[in-house]
């Protein structure tokens, strides 16, 4: 599809994200909760960048979890009493400028796509309407606002709650996606009246008032109705994240992944994952993780934000927060990987290891049942099973330090502070609590007792005191 370039400097962009969100039932405003790992303000955020610099967010009294979110490249007004969309955008008015374009996109729309908008900016700049919606027809149109035409001209768009038995028939859907001219939009606006079932301003209300004054209204249907749907509710938010989802694992399976079961595989929009990644059933990836080529994800790993190289071999179940993991390693299964660590290349982590704020060394390896925190390991170690890090003294966390190549054996216990020099040996079940020099072997152990003959010897009191 050829891109024809709808950037323009007198283009503005308000996103509308002031609505309390009733419907959520949530002490959180409803465009923060996140679809796919993205939050709802996200995605008309990113297709307003695609279009102009110059974005305007109105927000609630609430506002400065949306304001945090969305960052610096945007101009936020405050609508302080939420009197309604026509409302809101009247507040966006200083920081929209008199003249050119206003696209107005809402904040509760997620799956509306950059091809959609761009039709809808190129045919209002083509016909030099004073409004164009995006409208969309779908089977079920109860909630949405309806699209009231007269000899196929636009005539006015009604709300769900305002309209009669007969215009809730109608199947053509108001998107709440717009373009206008600023110079018929302003005026316009100024003419709606709060007369409606609600008492608010409605934007939708500037439509009936361009067309009764002779303005050309035009309207374009978005191909994919699913591109149209709003999330009010909980269930839609549920409803909406599922073909979200399905979205991003086309994406990834045309882009070269393999999943072995899309039905059972969740994958945030923010994730990045290579060419012949195989990720089995049951997977859990979020937040901002990139996963290189020909790795493999096992079934039932849970992974956040972490960063994987190529050719990493996850067995079933490790979970994998905030942490990097270089090339060729391979971890598990049932390992945990808390926050802060990095697992060097080749490395092998093995069932029920946790680690956490640690460095494990290229080509190192922790088999089976262990502890590591705070400690920074060093290449072609050996960790035994069974070796904890005492990293905490029940006031502060201390380090561990261990060389490269060194031989910690089974059941050990390093109390930190403690630095294991380069190729020294611990004896297993050492308690290590002085700093063992490099090429050192230490021994914490008491020596062991062997009485030859011992059993029979007890065995023949026990029988004489029976007697
Ligand atoms: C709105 C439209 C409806 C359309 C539907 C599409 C109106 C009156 N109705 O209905 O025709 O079919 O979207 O999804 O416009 N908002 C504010 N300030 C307010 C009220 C709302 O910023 O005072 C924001 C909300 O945060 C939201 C957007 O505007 O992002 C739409 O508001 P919402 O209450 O969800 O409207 P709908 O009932 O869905
Ligand atoms: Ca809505």
């Amino acid at each position: 599809m050829t891109r024809v370039d709808t950037r323009a400097d007198d283009l503005t962009v308000i996103i509308l994200a002031a609505g309390e969100g009733k419907r959520m039932r949530s002490r959180m405003p409803k465009v923060l909760h996140p679809l796919c790992g993205r939050p709802l303000i996200g995605y008309p955020v990113r297709l307003a960048r695609a279009l102009s610099d110059r974005i305007v967010v109105v927000v609630g009294p609430d506002g400065d979890g949306v304001r945090e979110t969305v960052g610096p490249t945007a101009r936020f007004v405050e609508q302080r009493e939420r009197l309604g969309t026509g409302h809101a955008v009247l507040q966006a008015r200083p920081a929209s400028g008199e003249a050119g374009t206003v696209v107005v996109l809402p904040g509760d729309v997620p799956l509306l796509s950059l091809e959609a908008l761009e039709e809808l900016v190129q045919h209002h700049r083509a016909t030099g309407a004073a409004a164009t919606l995006l409208t969309a027809v779908v089977e079920r149109p109860q909630g949405y606002g309806r699209v009231l035409r007269q000899g196929g001209r636009v005539k006015r768009i009604v709300e769900d709650r305002d309209a009669t038995d007969d215009e809730k028939r109608v199947a053509e859907i108001n998107t709440s996606v717009y373009a206008f001219d600023a110079r018929w939009l302003w005026p316009a606006l100024a003419d709606v009246r709060p007369d409606n079932d609600q008492g608010e301003l409605y934007l939708t209300d500037v439509v009936g008032v361009l067309a009764r004054a002779g303005r050309r209204v035009e309207a374009v249907a978005v191909a994919d109705a699913a591109e149209a749907l709003g999330v009010n509710d909980r269930k839609q938010l549920a409803a909406l994240a599922a073909m979200q989802r399905q979205r991003i694992l086309d994406r990834l399976m045309a882009d070269g992944v393999t999943i072995l079961d899309p039905a059972s595989t969740y994958v945030d929009d923010t994730v990045s994952i290579g060419p012949d990644t195989v990720i089995y059933p049951h997977v859990i990836i979020e937040g901002g993780t990139t996963i290189g080529c020909d790795c493999v994800v096992g079934a039932g790993c849970h992974i956040a934000t972490c960063r994987i190289g190529d050719g990493v071999r996850l067995r079933p179940y490790c979970v994998l927060t905030e942490s990097d993991v270089e090339a060729g390693a391979e971890l598990g299964p049932f390992c945990h990987l808390r926050p802060r660590v990095v697992i060097g290349a080749r490395a092998k982590i093995g069932n029920f290891v946790e680690v956490k704020k640690s460095r494990i060394g290229r080509g190192s390896k922790a088999n089976h049942l262990a502890y590591i925190g705070d400690a920074v390991i060093g290449d072609g170690v050996n960790i035994g099973a069974g070796t904890i890090t005492c990293n905490y003294d029940g006031y502060a966390k201390h380090e561990t330090r261990i060389g490269d190549k060194a031989f910690v054996g089974t059941n050990t216990s390093l109390v930190a502070p403690v630095t294991v020099g380069e190729g020294a040996y611990i004896g297993s079940g050492s308690v290590i609590t002085k700093d063992v020099p490099a090429g050192a072997l230490a021994v914490e152990r008491s020596p062991q007792v062997v009485r030859e003959g011992w059993v029979a010897r007890r065995a023949a009191r026990a029988s004489r005191s029976k007697d």
